[in-house]
């Protein structure tokens, strides 16, 4: 495999997607081995884009008829909610993740249908099964200058020995090599293929969510299959499911913020990693101007005449 100049090790190019060994062999094995069927939902994510978030939305949303979307409402089931308990990571574990940390693939195969289930995955290198079998995929991207903060934060907290400053992982990112990179690599695969499979594929932006995340819940329970009715609506589930899953709800609960780790997942890592902010435009205060234009004209460049814009 070529190799490339990494965050914190080497990176290699594995079909033309930039990481680390590690993830190459999860990839290659996870493709090998993971056994989707036709009714799963996919929620791929380019890294650091909102991946909890959606997690717990659409996990939220297809659940809502076992579990009440309740908050802070007084009884009625308002503690029992799994997302007040557990990380959105493991209701809806990553496919390639068991495979990084040797973890037994039965735990994917035993979870029951429809599942909802999570990757990093670039398009191009999905399991094939899992398209000719019309799996359907939410996927879900955010404005790269956020992405680049977003991960060098993330990377800080979670490599041991991490050492390279923002700079130097700025220019890395502009050159394509990051993290599943190059992250409008990622973008485009999907995106072409959404606009091939419009029924399919939805094409979601962490900060059109942001912006208005109750249009984004019902357009996620209608992709799901599970679109809310006019009571529901009337009777404010929308706002509950959205309330329940803000940033502020998620990132306060205890599972998520004082590093409770569920190593039966395979993931040896604290829950309270993937809350830091939560806000769009964040890059402002890491970025001169001069980054910004030179990723943006990038992006540009690499986006040109495929209809997506950031
Ligand atoms: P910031 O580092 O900009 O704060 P991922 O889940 O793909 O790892 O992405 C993590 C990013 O999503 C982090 O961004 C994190 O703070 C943000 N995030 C986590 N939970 C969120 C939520 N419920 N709502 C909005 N953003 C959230």
């Amino acid at each position: 495999l070529q190799t490339r100049e990494g965050w914190w090790t080497t990176f290699v190019l594995y079909h033309g997607c930039c990481m680390d060994r590690q993830a190459a062999t999860s990839v290659s094995l996870a493709r090998a081995q993971f056994v989707p069927r036709d009714d799963d939902a996919l929620l791929a994510t380019y890294p650091k884009c909102g991946t909890t978030w959606l997690k717990a939305l659409a996990f939220a949303v297809a659940n809502r008829f076992r579990h009440r979307v309740i908050v802070d409402g007084a009884g009625a089931g308002a503690g029992d909610h799994p997302l007040l308990t557990q990380s959105p990571h493991d209701l809806v574990p990553f496919i390639e993740l068991p495979f990084r940390h040797n973890h037994p693939v039965a735990a994917l195969d035993a979870i029951p249908s429809p599942r909802l289930l999570g990757t990093h995955m670039p398009h191009h290198l999905l399991p094939p099964r899992a398209n000719e079998l019309g799996c359907r995929i939410v996927y879900l991207c955010r404005e790269p200058k956020d992405v680049v903060v977003s991960t060098w934060h993330f990377m800080n907290k979670v490599i041991d020995g991490f050492s390279i400053d923002f700079d130097k992982a700025f220019e890395l990112f502009v050159d394509g090599c990051s993290p599943f990179g190059p992250i409008w690599n990622h973008c485009l695969g999907y995106w072409n293929k959404h606009v091939e499979e419009l029924d399919r594929i939805i094409f979601l932006k962490y900060d059109d969510m942001m912006a208005d995340p109750a249009g984004h819940v019902k357009k996620l329970a209608e992709f799901l299959r599970v679109p809310f009715t006019d009571d529901e609506v009337d009777a404010g589930v929308v706002e509950e499911v959205v309330r329940l899953c803000s940033f502020a709800k998620l990132s306060r609960l205890p599972v998520n913020s004082s590093g409770v780790v569920d190593r039966s997942s395979g993931r040896p890592m604290e829950n309270s990693v993937f809350f830091r902010k939560g806000e769009v435009g964040d890059w402002k205060d890491y970025l001169t101007e001069e980054m910004a234009k030179k990723l943006d004209a990038v992006i540009e460049e690499k986006l040109k005449g495929s209809g997506l814009t950031f």
